[in-house]
């Protein structure tokens, strides 16, 4: 099954007072069933017309109507709510809440929430019909759109009054469908880009029949392999001993076991790639003598593997960069992170650093999730993201490398 574009994000349910809001409920199931996390807030009146109960517990967090909490006196932030939201929805958008966020007001928590808000803002307007066609309702809605929100139109039909016309609220499969739609990347964002990416480990031969290896398993570079083929780019992956990986048909992979095998066929891939995106365990040893035949077990003693230094891919490649091409590594700390990633970014002349810490759960080597911070070179600044599995993650980065 393939997963929703709505997966992983985080969406703001405004529901205002009018009667389409009982829609908002099974439009808080189907948005969870896309996998997103949903935080209502309802406006004072909406909660007239249903029980924030209902709400609550359909998206699995307490709805949000004040700024502080009866009970608790705790205080909502609404600038942390519309930082946290990819998504800020009004459904059912009522001709007061649309003519509060045309004019700025702020007078309770949903509007407070939509100016402090980064996110893409979508509004399902719903009201009667001859509220919907005053010019004053039309004028609001247009300055909502030239302010870049998105209105999802009311569609015809009876209306709660018993008129006909435009005024209800649109169905809630098809407001879902609208932001499946914004959320999916353009299959063709990548499309006419080569990307060169390095995944798993590498083996360094010790005799026949013993390497010196590690437990990357190869799945954070293959997930970003298969996304930015989806993405319409043509994509090498010089790839480490892995177990089996499901391809995507737009993605090459070149086969290699050693660091010194993946730096020869990485520079020939990056010779004419736009983006590589390093995220291969390279091994940062070898043994100095590879022997040709099994090495016997000695029967005394302790016995030492001599060992020399790998080249640096991720820095030779640095070296070779051309101006335009896009240069991304991976970083897996223990301690000072931010400091080490941000030296690395410098010494091997990468554009981005994808760190992980081994400090967090659930990230790192051979599970399907990841939680990663994005840091940039120049004044960008970084990007904390949760921990969700490694395709959202690859998706994530391909985002950021596209802007
Ligand atoms: O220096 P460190 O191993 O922490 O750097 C990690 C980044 O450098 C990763 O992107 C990794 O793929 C890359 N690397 C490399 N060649 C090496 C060592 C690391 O390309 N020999």
């Amino acid at each position: 099954m393939t997963s929703s574009p709505l997966s992983g994000k985080h969406i703001v349910l405004g529901i205002t007072g009018g009667i389409a809001a009982y829609k908002s409920a099974m439009l808080t199931r189907l948005l969870v069933k896309a996998g997103a996390e949903v935080q209502v807030i309802m406006t004072p009146n909406a909660r007239e017309f249903i029980t924030p109960v209902t709400l609550s517990t359909l998206s699995g967090k307490p709805v949000i109507t004040d700024f502080f909490s009866a009970n608790t006196g705790e205080w909502h932030s609404h600038v942390d709510l519309g930082l946290w939201a990819d998504a800020f929805v009004v459904a059912p958008a009522t001709a007061s809440t649309i003519a509060k966020m045309a004019c700025g007001v702020a007078d309770n928590m949903l509007v407070t929430s939509y100016l402090s808000t980064r996110a893409r803002v979508f509004i399902a307007p719903a009201m009667d019909f001859d509220m919907m066609r005053h010019p004053s309702t039309a004028r609001n809605i247009a300055t909502l759109r030239a302010d870049g929100c998105v209105i999802i139109e009311a569609a015809e039909g009876e209306l709660a009054s018993h008129l006909t016309g435009k005024g209800r609220m649109e169905e809630p499969e098809n407001i879902v469908r609208v932001l499946e739609d914004a959320f999916r990347p353009a299959a063709s964002s990548l499309s006419g880009k080569k990307i060169l990416i390095t995944a798993g480990p590498t083996y360094e031969k010790i005799d026949p029949v013993r390497f010196i290896g590690n437990y990357s398993t190869g799945r954070m570079g293959y997930a970003i392999a298969n996304e930015a083929a989806a993405r319409g780019a043509e994509v090498t992956i010089v790839s480490g001993p892995v177990g089996h990986f499901d391809l995507h048909p737009g993605v090459t992979v070149v086969h290699v076991e050693s660091a010194i095998e993946m730096l020869e066929q990485s520079q020939k891939a990056f010779a004419d790639a736009d983006i590589a995106i390093l995220a291969a365990a390279v091994a940062d040893y070898r043994p100095a003598v590879r022997y040709d035949s099994k090495i016997k077990r000695e029967e005394d003693g302790i016995r030492s593997i001599e060992l020399v230094k790998n080249p640096d891919i991720a820095a030779t490649l640095g070296n070779a960069k051309r101006p335009g091409q896009f240069l991304a590594g991976f970083a897996l700390e223990t301690d000072h992170e931010l400091d080490n990633a941000r030296r690395k970014l410098a010494r091997k002349n990468l554009d981005m650093i994808v760190l992980n810490s081994l400090r967090d759960p659930g990230a790192g080597f051979g599970v399907p999730t990841n939680k990663v911070t994005l840091v940039f070179a120049g004044n960008d600044p970084i990007v904390e993201l949760p921990l969700k599995p490694k395709t959202e993650v690859a998706a994530d980065i391909l985002d950021y490398i596209s802007r």
